[in-house]
């Protein structure tokens, strides 16, 4: 299915069959709290957030809306939840040898993995950056343990990109989640 679009002041909207990716409200901080101080969710990271940090994290993807947008949108599962967790597009703010470049991102709350959820709003979220946005290509990047969200990267038709995995400028020299590799998505022909 083709997923629909539509446009408010506070940003776009994407709908697939059964997920909402919708512009962040006030009411989405405590959940997302929730989800990010839990440490299977935050397993791949270097450590869970602390409701500061996760307050933070949604000012930054909320900005990024108001000065591009687009973003990271929260998502919204119609007659389930009306707060999953992310998934979304941004551009990346460090320099790689991919960069500029604009990425794919997800991370749902543990009770809703398992449905499919993340794929089919992944798939929504590309087909936006390539219909409206007119990319030409979007990229993701996961701890190569990350089997989870490799898996979501391969489901909606990205290929890695052996030569392009890079160490993650954030994470400290030497730690074990530094290493990091590279998928791609080009824009249908
Ligand atoms: C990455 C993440 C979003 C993937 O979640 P997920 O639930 O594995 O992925 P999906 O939502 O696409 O669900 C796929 C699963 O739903 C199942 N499923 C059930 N009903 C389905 C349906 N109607 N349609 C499609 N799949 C369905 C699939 O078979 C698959 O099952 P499996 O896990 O047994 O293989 C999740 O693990 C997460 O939030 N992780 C923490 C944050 C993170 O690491 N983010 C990425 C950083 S790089």
């Amino acid at each position: 299915m083709t997923p629909s679009v539509s446009k408010s002041g506070a940003g776009y909207t994407v709908r697939t069959d059964r997920t909402v990716l919708r512009p962040w409200q006030q009411s989405d901080l405590d959940p997302f709290a929730e989800l990010n101080v839990d440490a299977e969710v935050m397993r791949y990271f270097e450590s869970a957030l602390t409701s500061e940090q996760s307050n933070r994290l949604a000012r930054c993807f909320i900005a990024h809306f108001e000065t591009r947008g687009f973003g990271f949108w929260a998502l919204e599962i119609p007659g389930v939840t009306s707060f999953a967790g992310f998934v979304g597009l941004a551009e990346i703010s460090f320099a790689a040898a991919f960069t500029p470049a604009v990425e794919i991102g997800w991370r749902l709350a543990r009770p809703l993995w398992g449905h499919g959820y993340a794929t089919e709003a992944a798939r929504g979220a590309a087909r936006f950056g390539f219909d409206v946005l007119r990319l030409a290509e979007i990229v993701a990047y996961a701890v190569p343990s990350n089997v989870r969200s490799r898996i979501v990267m391969d489901r909606i038709g990205m290929l890695r990109d052996p030569a392009a995995d890079f160490e993650h400028p954030a994470v400290p020299a030497g730690h074990p989640l530094r290493r990091h590799v590279l998928y791609r998505l080009k824009a249908p022909t």
